[in-house]
């Protein structure tokens, strides 16, 4: 989503505004802008640009601005084209008063009229600049007042996290907040904001995370922070461990190249980092081995890659611990009926840890006072700090907006916790646990070597002969049917091919219709003997119906193989659950080769962002 970025000290800011922005510009890529005011003449001073962030640091590089307080802006787009008129900062009608959002102004089109009928100027087709023309009666005051601003939020709706610049204040930002997430962090006579810390570490470990519905006062020696009543607020001031790893595709052609690689590495450490802190882990799931004994379900809550983690859990935790799963879209879950149950325990899955659709449920259900847990890949997101208790995993920053190896850390994360869950339920052994430590292991090395095994293959051959499809049918069966929704997923996020995901045995229930020697069908077979024989069959469908089959299957499963135009093949010494883990990294690795093949931006596709902050 999109990124705002400001700066308030004794330095001039644009380095730290550019730096900040680059850093996390996996939110949105639309287009960028950056507003200072001139250190001398205080003036108002913007640049903008279409596209991504490098367009505006050239823009500036050749026109350069600066000054000891701006803001900074990524965006992806809601309302109005990706244009440079579009790009934030947005102004008022003497552009004197410049704004930067992130988030949805869900009333602007009745407040737009109203300011259209006074006479406003509009320079844009965006929901963000009625808010700067919301600001224009306190530009002439000789003081900003808590009361004023209040006043000026109490009249907008929908979810925002914005920062304003008034060329008449040259000595204080005005930071807002509702829904979306905005971060102060507290330097020495200098002040960080921004839509997440990392944007700023390195600078400061000292940050407040400006409370939901509250708004801030920021000069470069002082926050004051009020609540929408223009109440004041108490700070609470955070200290973040947040560092920033400068991202490097090193050798690799591509961010998720790099990252399907990282894998193997990253589930270890992910199993090593839960198999340490083993002793404490209660308490920092916020619940007690009584309450793990009385859970009665589980349900899973999540979006995107996330979810497709979450329906693959399900099986874990059916198999494993004997207890009711429910997985539900985030999405859905909070328009859906709410049956509340205290003895189900509530899992909210976010690689990001800032999705707002999933950060809404955890809140739907915290209002509840029910259990919940996040289970995310950063320790220092909004969902970590809101739900009761929380599990890591140990990915690492992940740049390419398509998941790959923060999926596979989450299940395997999954996989290890539901281990720990029934031992604590006394369902399994101690053995077991340890048993499930190894073999998630064991599965890294598998993930690693299919990856190798096939990957020349891949780029020589089947990536360029698999890449002049433009649809593609994926089946799966039980664990499987997941898997292949995610590499459905991955096809259409990266390689911009129609990719439809079905369980197998609907195949003759409607897409079995649209097989012909122009579609692949992508299998994805199972451990399981009999719901291999079903797979089977439904290979079997297809190839009757002259359709082209690309296997992924265990390596003793030769009638499978013969049937496929090709087969992708890993160890068939694997327990059945672990499948999917087994297998991502080879899939990952296909779809990124097709991809390739087709010319396709791959770490950053179209119309997509990483973090997606709003509804
Ligand atoms: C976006 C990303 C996906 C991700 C989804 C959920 O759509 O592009 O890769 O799976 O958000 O993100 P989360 O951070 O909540 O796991």
């Amino acid at each position: 989503m999109c990124t705002v970025v400001g700066y308030i000290g004794n330095s001039f800011c644009s380095t730290f505004i550019f730096e900040g922005l680059a850093r996390l510009e996996y939110r949105g890529y639309d287009s960028a802008g950056f507003a200072c005011l001139d250190a001398n003449s205080h003036k108002l001073l913007y640049s903008k640009s279409s596209g991504q962030l490098i367009n505006l640091t050239e823009r500036v590089k050749k026109e350069p601005i600066d000054g000891f307080l701006g803001i900074g802006h990524t965006r992806w787009s809601t309302h109005g084209d990706t244009s440079q008129e579009n790009a934030h900062p947005h102004f008022d009608c003497s552009k004197t008063i410049s704004v930067v959002h992130n988030g949805i102004i869900e009333n602007y089109l009745k407040l737009k009229e109203d300011m259209l009928y006074e006479g406003h100027t509009f320079f844009s087709d965006t929901d963000t600049e009625v808010i700067s023309h919301l600001f224009e009666p306190i530009k002439e005051k000789e003081n900003v007042n808590a009361g004023d601003v209040a006043a000026i939020v109490q009249q907008l709706d929908g979810a925002y996290a914005f920062i304003a610049m008034l060329q008449t204040f040259p000595d204080l930002l005005i930071v807002v907040r509702k829904k979306s997430p905005l971060c102060i962090g507290m330097g020495d006579n200098e002040m960080f904001i921004a839509s997440d810390v990392i944007a700023f570490a390195g600078k400061t470990n000292k940050v407040i995370f400006l409370p939901d519905e509250s708004f801030a006062l920021v000069t470069k020696n002082n926050v004051k922070i009020y609540d929408f009543a223009g109440n004041e607020l108490s700070i609470v001031v955070h200290h973040t461990a947040a560092t920033f790893e400068t991202a490097d595709k090193g050798e690799h052609t591509h961010f998720m190249l790099k990252e399907i690689y990282e894998q193997k590495n990253v589930i270890i450490k992910t199993v090593d980092s839960l198999q340490s802190k083993k002793t404490m882990l209660l308490e920092q799931l916020g619940f007690s081995t009584d309450q793990i004994k009385n859970t009665e379900n589980i349900c899973f809550v999540a979006c995107g890659t996330s979810w497709h983690a979450a329906r693959i859990a399900q099986f874990f935790f059916e198999a494993v611990a004997h207890i009711p799963v429910s997985v539900h879209l985030a999405s859905e879950f909070r328009y859906n009926s709410f049956f509340p149950h205290k003895n189900t325990l509530y899992v909210i899955i976010s690689q990001s840890g800032e999705t707002a659709d999933a950060l809404e449920a955890l809140r739907l259900i915290n209002a509840h006072g029910l259990s919940t847990i996040a289970l995310t890949n950063v320790a220092t997101s909004t969902i970590v700090r809101e739900a009761g208790g929380f599990l890591v995993t140990c990915a690492g920053p992940e740049v390419a907006v398509a998941s790959t190896k923060a999926f596979s850390t989450q299940l395997a994360a999954l996989y290890w916790f539901v281990h720990y869950f029934a031992y604590a339920k006394n369902a399994i052994m101690q053995e077991n646990l340890l048993q499930a430590e190894m073999d998630i292991i064991h599965v890294a090395h598998v993930l690693e070597n299919a990856l190798e095994q096939h990957k020349d293959i891949i780029d020589h051959i089947h990536a360029m002969h698999y890449a002049h499809y433009d649809k593609a049918l994926f089946l799966g069966r039980h664990i499987s049917y997941p898997l292949a929704m995610e590499a459905a997923l991955k096809l259409k996020e990266i390689a911009y091919v129609f990719a439809e995901s079905y369980a197998a045995g609907e195949l003759k229930h409607g897409p079995l219709a649209l097989v012909d020697k122009n579609m692949p069908v992508y299998i994805f077979s199972h451990r399981d003997p009999i719901i291999y024989q079903k797979l089977l069959s439904n290979a079997n469908e297809v190839k009757a119906r002259g359709g082209i089959i690309i296997a992924f299957a265990y390596a003793d499963q030769n009638e499978l193989i013969e049937l496929a135009e090709t087969a992708f093949t890993i160890s068939a010494e694997i327990p059945a659950l672990l499948g999917p883990l087994a297998m991502i990294g080879l899939v990952q690795y296909f779809i990124y080769a097709v991809a390739k093949e087709r010319g396709c931006p791959i770490d950053k596709p179209r119309n997509l962002a990483k973090s997606v902050t709003v509804e």
